[in-house]
């Protein structure tokens, strides 16, 4: 098998074509115009705006595409050697690195996508799935460029091992160490780490988190996990201000999160963005944009940019019922009152009563706004 999912080689060119897709497959290799290419890069980017509409899936997409890139290696030359945002982590052998439990979720999410756009790179379509992840969860605009070419073999995957542990024992050193040699630096170290503003980390796949707490136990999304945050499908700067506190036992600090308040000069950049939104903004849109270029091959060297893209999204506020229903919102009060009215006559809206004809009634409507919509795919 070549990746995990269903591809072949075309004889002709070389590239990797997922079965039943067509001869454009091959366009990529050889001469998709440029004004093709970015219909298709924005045509992509509709349908990943669906899936995270449905899916709520903008942190998995996040970590797919940081860490297709993070790989990079400065002192390698040679491409596809030096690692980076080359495709390579659609490939089971580089799936099944430790470090990447999980991310196997999140290639499922965006194979349909590239399917019905078979001319998008795997390595621009991981890398466009993540700034857009981070522009609708209410982020910044990241300034992007695309173009970049796949790897097409599972040999051209780097070892493994050239990510970063989330558990060191030295944290500081081996943070330093991983990013310097991708080339980033304290400031962008501080930025990047912001990212843990969205999403979880789950014992079953890092060993990292507890099984679940009371902002994961609903979802949206599968529900379980630690997150780092209390809404955790909200980019902001909350990460910095709720690791700092470290109040919360709900909320997940990594020894990696903690040195970042630990180490003087870690210490300057994240008291600044804990204090100051706009500047974590600003540096986080430059280090990401940075992060997902690195190791890249581009055709043609510049790069297509998708101008148009949306401006900032507006930050929503975060309402988990309605993340989870899409349909409507119950508040937490009303949700808190339904619950004390079933405990009071010795139930729980988790079930029905046999004989409470208003409570079940109470019930559906839990139900309904709470559980509205499912998340069929376990993991996002
Ligand atoms: C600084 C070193 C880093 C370490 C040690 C680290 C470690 C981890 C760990 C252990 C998880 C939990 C994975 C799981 O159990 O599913 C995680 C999740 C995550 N990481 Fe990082 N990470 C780092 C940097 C980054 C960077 C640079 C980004 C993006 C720019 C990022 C984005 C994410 C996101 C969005 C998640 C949540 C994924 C989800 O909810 O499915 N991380 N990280």
């Amino acid at each position: 098998m070549i990746s995990l999912l269903s591809m072949s080689t075309s004889a002709a060119s070389g590239c990797l074509i997922p079965s039943g897709a067509t001869v454009r497959s091959a366009l990529r290799c050889n001469a998709t115009s440029s004004s093709s290419y970015v219909e298709q890069l924005k045509s992509a980017r509709e349908d990943i705006k669906v899936l995270l509409d449905t899916k709520y899936c903008h942190p998995i997409l996040v970590r797919l595409g940081w860490h297709d890139a993070g790989t990079y290696n400065k002192d390698i030359q040679e491409w596809p050697q030096r690692g980076g945002a080359n495709g390579s982590l659609r490939f089971e052998a580089e799936l099944k690195h430790a470090a990447n439990a999980g991310l196997i979720n999140a290639l499922k999410l965006v194979q349909p996508i590239k399917d019905d756009h078979p001319d998008v790179t795997y390595a621009d379509l991981f890398q466009l799935a993540s700034a857009t992840s981070i522009e609708l969860a209410g982020g910044t605009k990241i300034p992007m460029k695309y173009g970049r070419l796949d790897v097409s073999s599972p040999t051209q995957c780097p070892e493994e091992g050239r990510l970063p542990d989330a558990g060191p024992p030295s944290p500081a050193d081996h943070l330093r160490t991983v990013f310097y040699r991708m080339g980033l630096d304290d400031k962008e170290i501080v930025a990047l780490s912001g990212a843990h503003t969205l999403g979880r980390s789950r014992p079953e796949r890092s060993g990292w988190g507890k099984p679940h707490t009371k902002y994961t136990k609903d979802g949206p999304g599968a529900p379980g996990g630690q997150s780092w945050t209390v809404q955790w499908l909200k980019f902001d700067n909350s990460y910095f201000k709720d690791i700092k506190e470290q109040r919360d036992e709900d909320l997940l600090v990594l020894p990696t999160d903690a040195i970042l308040f630990d180490d003087p000069t870690f210490k300057q950049y994240a008291e600044k963005y804990a204090e100051d939104q706009d500047v974590f903004f600003n540096d986080y849109a430059e280090a990401h944009a940075k992060l997902s270029n690195l190791g890249a091959k581009f055709d043609p060297p510049e790069g297509f940019s998708l101008d148009d893209t949306p401006a900032k999204g507006l930050p929503e506020k975060f309402v988990a019922a309605k993340y989870s229903s899409g349909k409507r919102e119950l508040s937490d009060s009303m949700k808190q009152k339904i619950r004390a009215e079933y405990e009071a006559v010795g139930g729980s809206p988790d079930k029905p009563l046999p004989t409470n004809y208003f409570l079940n009634i109470t019930y559906i409507l839990y139900r309904y706004v709470s559980y509205g919509s499912d998340c069929n795919i376990k993991s996002c």
